[in-house]
């Protein structure tokens, strides 16, 4: 091999490092988008989201979350899309990568545990993050979920911000 072909080598190497250690989801990219059916259950979120009660608490290790509606459509739509988001995230899939807090929640989420209740009106949420970072990543996007349940489409073309880079 020569010099000039070993340095080619070496660049490609290093460029592959880096692209697979960009992230860690599967998919450096994010994958394939959003589902159809997913984005309905968001969508019907954000239009509900008058109808929704969160209470978010902190725990020291991230945090627990109930949230529910009377109207037992959007209850239903809560638990189908925690259900599609967590299927999304354990696959190595992302969402919203172009917003900050969403991008650093999918690289750290294999470093949280998520304990997932149905309730008879919603969904009932535990998380506990495994290292110092995945506790405040966890509790940064369960403040950006309940400014969704706050705000509704007014909150979904912002970018929230990262809490660890
Ligand atoms: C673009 C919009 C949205 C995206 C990309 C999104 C994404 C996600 C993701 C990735 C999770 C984590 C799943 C897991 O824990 O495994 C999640 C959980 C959750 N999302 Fe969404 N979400 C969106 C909108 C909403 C809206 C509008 C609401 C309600 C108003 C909502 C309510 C929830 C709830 C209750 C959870 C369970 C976690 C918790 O209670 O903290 N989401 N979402």
């Amino acid at each position: 091999m020569n010099t000039s072909s070993s340095a080619q080598t070496l660049i490609l190497a290093l460029f592959a490092g880096a692209t697979l250690s960009s992230s860690s989801c599967a998919q450096p990219k994010g994958g394939p988008g959003m589902p159809a059916e997913a984005r309905e259950q968001i969508h019907a979120l954000f239009d509900a989201h008058d109808k929704i009660n969160r209470d978010l608490k902190l725990t020291a290790e991230g945090y627990t979350a109930l949230t529910e509606s009377d109207d037992p459509k959007v209850a239903a739509a809560l638990k189908k899309h925690v259900k599609q988001m967590q299927a999304r995230l354990g696959e190595g899939l992302s969402v919203r990568r172009w917003d900050p807090a969403f991008a650093e929640y999918c690289d750290h989420y294999a470093e949280m545990d998520h304990q997932f209740t149905p309730t008879d009106k919603g969904v009932r949420m535990t998380v506990k993050g495994r290292t110092a970072n995945a506790v405040k990543i966890a509790q940064n996007h369960a403040k950006v979920v309940s400014a969704f349940a706050a705000h509704g489409w007014s909150e979904h073309d912002k970018k929230h911000d990262t809490v660890t880079r």
